[in-house]
């Protein structure tokens, strides 16, 4: 008999994802997101997220196995994201999937966010290589670790963010430039009109003590961008917005690259994954690639739609574990929202 069919449910956030993975491949996703609806509150409204992932959940679950062209039936196992997230958020999707998995019979497991993140290049690249250094960058985590086995555990963090994630800085400071929510895509679509040489933002942490050498802060950048854009305001010129996302993006493209691509080199790693929703940003991505050819390294990223949250990310950790033969989860497993990787 082979491996079963894993449906996974991702709700920690703003997107109620649901997909199917058996033996590495996936058969099947659909998402359905509540963007819109926090758009004029400049961010995510955590009840609003909740109400939401009520209403999305069956229907996205539905719409996965339509697209597999399976039947619930043929679920052999719940994988569900238990946390970090946000809390009313994360018990919709696992009260959902408890519900699935008691009903269906089958069994149930739970699954970290982040290791949903770097699982995610699995679906579009096969197994990770071991060793690999991963760069997870979203809207809550900025970290680069040291990878051997996801579904074991076998994880070194390398670094992490002191302050701001890389998202988060995105999504701050598109605020302050008067872009819409979500600003990371917002920064993305209006760089392309500027010029990153505009404006000389820093590059934190890229001098400094060896300890820091694979930590990233970002808030200081997010203030020196807010201090541009003041000074803007102040002598009544109108704000070249263009200039300063693609300055403010090519800040964080360095940085991010910069770092990662030391971590490879001091651990005489030869592959490189970026994942998490900043990985969609097309000058991560352009850079990333750039620097890797240049010091011999293989690159992973997952295609965009795969680098923002969805269900099939969590499936393929599920698909992991299930061949790993790791225990299931009781049915009377909680929520963790700020749980450690
Ligand atoms: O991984 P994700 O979907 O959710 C979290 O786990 O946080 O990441 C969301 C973050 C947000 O900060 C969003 O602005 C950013 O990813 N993001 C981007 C792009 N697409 C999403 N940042 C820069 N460029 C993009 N194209
Ligand atoms: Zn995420």
């Amino acid at each position: 008999m082979g491996s079963p069919v894993v449906l996974g449910i991702e709700s920690s956030c703003d997107e109620t994802g649901a997909g199917l993975v058996r033996d590495g491949r996936l058969l099947g996703q659909a998402l359905a997101s509540s963007m819109a609806e926090h758009t004029r509150f400049g961010g995510v409204v955590p009840e609003i997220a909740a109400r939401a992932h009520v209403h999305a959940l069956n229907p996205v679950v539905r719409g996965a196995l339509d697209e597999a062209g399976l039947r619930a039936a043929d679920i052999g196992a719940v994988a569900v994201t238990c946390g970090p997230g946000l809390s009313g958020a994360l018990q919709v999707g696992l009260a959902g999937a408890k519900s699935l998995a008691y009903a269906l019979g089958v069994p149930l497991y739970g699954v970290h966010h982040l290791a949903g993140h770097v699982a995610a290049d699995t679906l579009a690249h096969g197994p990770l290589p071991d060793p690999c250094v991963v760069l997870i960058v979203s809207g809550g985590h900025t970290s680069l670790l040291l990878v051997r086995d996801l579904a074991r555990d076998r994880i070194v963090h390398l670094g992490d963010t002191l302050d701001d994630a890389a998202g988060e800085c995105f999504d701050k400071v598109a605020r302050v430039f008067g872009l819409p929510y979500p600003g990371g895509p917002a920064i993305d679509r209006t760089a392309r009109a500027g010029d990153p040489c505009a404006v000389p933002f820093p590059r934190p942490l890229t001098t400094g003590p060896p300890a820091m050498r694979f930590a990233f802060s970002f808030s200081g950048l997010k203030t020196a961008a807010a201090r541009w854009a003041e000074r803007h305001r102040a002598a009544g010129r109108p704000l070249p917005v263009a200039d300063g996302a693609a300055a403010l993006q090519e800040a964080v493209a360095d940085v991010l690259t910069r770092k990662a691509v030391a971590a490879c080199t001091e651990h005489g790693v030869r592959t490189l994954v970026v994942v998490g929703g900043v990985a969609a940003n097309s000058r991560v991505r352009a850079l990333a690639q750039q620097r890797c050819a240049a010091a011999g390294l293989t690159l992973r990223v997952p295609p965009p739609r795969l680098c923002t949250d969805n269900g099939a990310m969590i499936a393929a950790v599920g698909d992991l574990l299930v061949r790993s033969g790791a225990a299931p989860a009781p049915l009377d497993v909680s929520v963790d929202p700020s749980a450690p990787l």
